[in-house]
């Protein structure tokens, strides 16, 4: 007679939901979300889903136009944003930026900005 095993308790299952790693994304798949309906943004090496937002944004829809699939770090930085902003950013959150995707693709015109303006800095000061 052969038993059926199951393939995993209701426990080991709740356990693997709970321990699940963060999602993590290279700088070309972002890349490929750069249009009104599906746009992500990287802000400090993590990425963000602003679908659908750029119309509803309270600074203007341009800003996320001109920086669809890119590294909005700077821009978000550079930018007066009240408190409450920063809590429904969060709730946009995908996961996390590859780490070895920031040193693979060309710098954008914004990464080159932001690569200047570090240069700047006095980090081994
Ligand atoms: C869910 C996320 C966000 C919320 C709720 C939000 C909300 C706001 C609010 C309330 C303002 C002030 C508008 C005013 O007083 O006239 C603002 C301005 C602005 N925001 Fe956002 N924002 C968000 C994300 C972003 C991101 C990701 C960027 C950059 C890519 C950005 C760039 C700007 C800019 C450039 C302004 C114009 C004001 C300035 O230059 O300081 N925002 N936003």
């Amino acid at each position: 007679m052969i038993t059926k095993v199951s393939s995993g308790t209701t426990s080991s299952r709740l356990l693997s939901k709970t321990t699940k790693p963060t999602p993590t994304f290279t700088r070309a798949e972002v890349a490929q979300h750069s249009s009104d309906r599906d746009l992500w943004l990287i802000i400090s090496n993590k990425v963000y889903d602003f679908s659908g937002y750029a119309k509803c944004h309270p600074g203007g829809a341009q800003i996320f136009y001109s920086l669809a699939g890119k590294d909005a770090t700077q821009a978000w930085h550079d930018s007066e944003h009240p408190f409450w902003a920063t809590g429904q950013l969060s709730a946009k959150c995908l996961g996390d930026l590859v780490e070895d995707s920031i040193v693979d693709l060309p710098l954008t015109e914004v990464e080159s900005v932001n690569q200047n303006r570090n240069d700047d800095c006095d980090d081994d000061v």
